[in-house]
């Protein structure tokens, strides 16, 4: 296991993403409860979509808030193994190529199959590992990504079933507009549920089947079958869930400024009258994202501050004209609470454009996580 770095490591620099478990925790057993009978997949993928995929995914295996686990590839499989996790993970992404299933099985960790030759490679590597493989088929049924058609399907299925190398675990689908669009949701399960029915008069026993990811987990009940795999609601991000994450930092230099000064790159900022302005150690390298520029507010002293002219790398000015003990040192909060103030994801998503999944998906490495109850 990688050794954590020591806390006093982590204060050098006060930009940090602050992490609250019991958030997770609550929105976990939330989803579970929701979910039962039907297991509960936690999508830890993409370092638990920027929360921390080793810390969340034991914490979750230790209090037993999920079945498994879902990740996008062998590499992240490998990661929650090397971070002691010994439930089931499945690899939800389509591998390549394909040395990698040998890594996979002798983790094992299960793979999605979305095509024939996949089914014959995973065969090949499961032979080669001595080593059952365990695989879950994915069906097209309207996103578009990846996954075999019906009849595709079925002859993957008598190719994985033939081998005494292979476990056919399960079978899914992805759903496109779970959160949007329910005629289209049904259209997709209905495909599901029939391409299912067709395995099961085939033979096919056991198989666990899934659809839901958590839009469809919490809207529409039937979607639910055997498991769901969600991950925006575990961080929630999602009406209902609890946020986790938070993007804290400290003022770090503060200035009084005339009017007319300019602020930031290529003048992008002028103060039309005296200002009081503090600089935040965060910017874009720290997933602070360029388009916040002008647009965004940071919480200081419980009160909403707005950013002043182009967020830069590593830094970003803010007004704290109205926040007259703001000083060197004082608590910024660029997403989450400060008093009764919030500066919600799907706010700060908005101003850029984008959904709140990308948004904590891209606070980098060099954010320090810190877990926090
Ligand atoms: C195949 C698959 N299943 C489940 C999920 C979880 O989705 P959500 O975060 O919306 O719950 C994802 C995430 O994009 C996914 O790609």
């Amino acid at each position: 296991m990688p050794a954590e770095p020591p806390a006093a490591a982590r204060l050098l620099r006060p930009t940090r993403a602050e992490i609250r478990l019991s958030a997770v925790r609550k929105n976990l057993r939330k989803l579970k409860t929701l979910a039962a009978p039907a297991r509960l997949l936690f999508v830890v993928k993409a370092n638990a979509y920027g929360h921390g995929a080793a810390e969340l995914a034991r914490l979750a295996e230790r209090e037993k808030l999920a079945w498994g686990f879902g990740v996008s590839s062998v590499e992240e499989g490998l990661a929650l193994r090397a971070a002691g996790i010994t439930g089931p993970v499945l690899v939800l992404g389509s591998l390549y190529p394909f040395e990698s299933f040998l890594e996979a099985i002798n983790a094992d960790l299960m793979l999605t199959i979305a095509s024939l030759d996949a089914a014959r490679q995973v065969i090949e590597a499961a032979g080669r590992a001595g080593k059952k493989a365990v695989c879950h088929i994915k069906l097209e049924t309207g996103m578009g990504r990846i996954g075999a058609r019906k009849p595709a399907v079925l002859r993957i299925y008598d190719e994985l079933s033939s081998s005494r190398g292979v476990e056919v675990a399960g079978l899914y689908t992805h759903l496109a507009g779970a959160d949007t669009d329910p005629d289209y949701t049904g259209e997709q399960l209905s495909i599901f549920s029939e391409t299912a029915g067709e395995l099961e008069a085939r033979g096919a026993r056991g198989l666990v089947f899934h659809a839901a990811n958590s839009a469809a987990a919490v809207n529409y009940p039937v979607s639910r079958l055997d498991m769901v795999r969600c991950g925006i609601a575990a961080y929630g991000l999602a009406e209902g869930f609890e946020p986790v994450l938070s993007l804290k930092t400290c003022v770090v230099f503060i200035k009084n400024v005339r009017e007319g000064a300019y602020i930031s790159y290529n003048k992008s900022f002028r103060a039309d009258r005296p200002m009081k302005i503090a600089t935040l150690p965060a910017g874009y390298g720290d997933g602070y994202l360029r388009r916040f520029s002008n647009r965004a507010d940071v919480l200081i002293g419980g009160r909403r501050c707005r950013v002043l002219g182009n967020v830069t790398m590593d830094m970003t000015m803010v007004d704290v004209t109205a926040v007259r003990d703001a000083a060197v040192g004082s608590e910024a909060v660029l997403l989450g609470r400060q008093g009764g103030a919030e500066i919600a994801a799907a706010e700060l998503a908005g101003l850029a454009d984008t959904i709140t999944y990308e948004l904590v998906t891209l606070i980098p490495a060099r954010v320090p996580r810190v877990y926090v109850e």
